[in-house]
């Protein structure tokens, strides 16, 4: 399990606000990139992937070995960042 607290400020250092709206996140307002509010509720992660912890960390942590040629960079994300992470965006409803 990750830490949802830990998460939101590890969503901040990795700077993910630069493409994506993500609620309760400062400066999290880009739509360069699909906003993230109520991210707990979707079914898909880039519309492939069952939205679960361990998908969105593998998702985090290389999105192009989820979907080749996305627009979603590698920001080199650890394992254990990543599931503070997912907890976090998993917890928005
Ligand atoms: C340079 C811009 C950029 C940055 C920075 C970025 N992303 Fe993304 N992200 C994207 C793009 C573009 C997509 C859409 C990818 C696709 O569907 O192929 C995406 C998709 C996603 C999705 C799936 C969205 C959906 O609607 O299915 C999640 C979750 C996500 N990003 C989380 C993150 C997290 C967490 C970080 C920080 C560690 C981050 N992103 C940093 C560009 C970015």
């Amino acid at each position: 399990m990750g830490d949802p607290a830990a998460g939101a400020d590890a969503i901040e250092a990795y700077g993910c606000g630069a493409c994506h709206r993500i609620p309760g996140i400062r400066r999290a307002d880009s739509l360069v990139a699909p906003p993230l509010e109520g991210w707990g509720h979707r079914t898909f992660i880039a519309g492939t992937l069952a939205n679960d912890l361990e998908n969105l960390v593998r998702w985090i942590r290389d999105p192009d070995s989820v979907e080749p040629g996305t627009a979603m960079p590698d920001l080199g994300v650890t394992d254990a960042d990543a599931r503070d992470i997912a907890a976090y965006l998993l917890s928005l409803r």
